[in-house]
């Protein structure tokens, strides 16, 4: 067999069994397509809207401006109170990290207030 040769029968052959597999999968496929059902009626589309209610993270007031005010740029205060109580070493790396890593804007002069903050609402010494 010349090459030639090799090559176009190689080649009407492959495109016959790729146009048969083709066929034959999409016959499968719109067998076993079913038709989706219609959404059932939603049995709460009567109710008013009810926001989950959930405990402020930080406690309100003065103390937590700082808080307020760098740490929710990106993420809510959960992301605090979820945390285990950490040690003022440990909140310092948080905040470190939230700096470094983030890059949350807060300047160098805040960090000491913020540690304080975490470590007296949700921190242990
Ligand atoms: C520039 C955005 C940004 C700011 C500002 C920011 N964070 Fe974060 N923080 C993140 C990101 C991003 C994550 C990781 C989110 C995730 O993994 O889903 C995160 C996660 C956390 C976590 C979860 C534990 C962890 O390390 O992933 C804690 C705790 C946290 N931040 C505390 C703070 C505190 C405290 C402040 C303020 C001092 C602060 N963040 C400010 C971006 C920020």
């Amino acid at each position: 067999m010349n090459l030639r040769r090799f090559q176009s029968g190689i080649s009407s052959r492959g495109v016959f069994r790729a146009v048969l597999a083709l066929t034959g999968a999409l016959v499968l496929a719109a067998a076993t397509t079913t038709v989706p059902e219609a959404p059932k009626a939603n049995p709460h589309a009567a109710d008013p809207w009810v926001l989950p209610v959930g405990e402020p993270a930080l406690p309100e007031g003065e103390p937590a401006a700082p808080i307020r005010r760098h740490c929710a740029l990106c993420h809510s205060f959960d992301y605090i109170a979820t945390q285990p109580r950490l040690s003022r070493t440990g909140w310092a790396a948080s905040v470190e990290k939230m700096r470094a890593k983030y890059g949350a804007p807060i300047p160098t002069n805040d960090v000491p207030a913020l540690v304080s903050y975490l470590v007296k609402h949700h921190g242990k010494e």
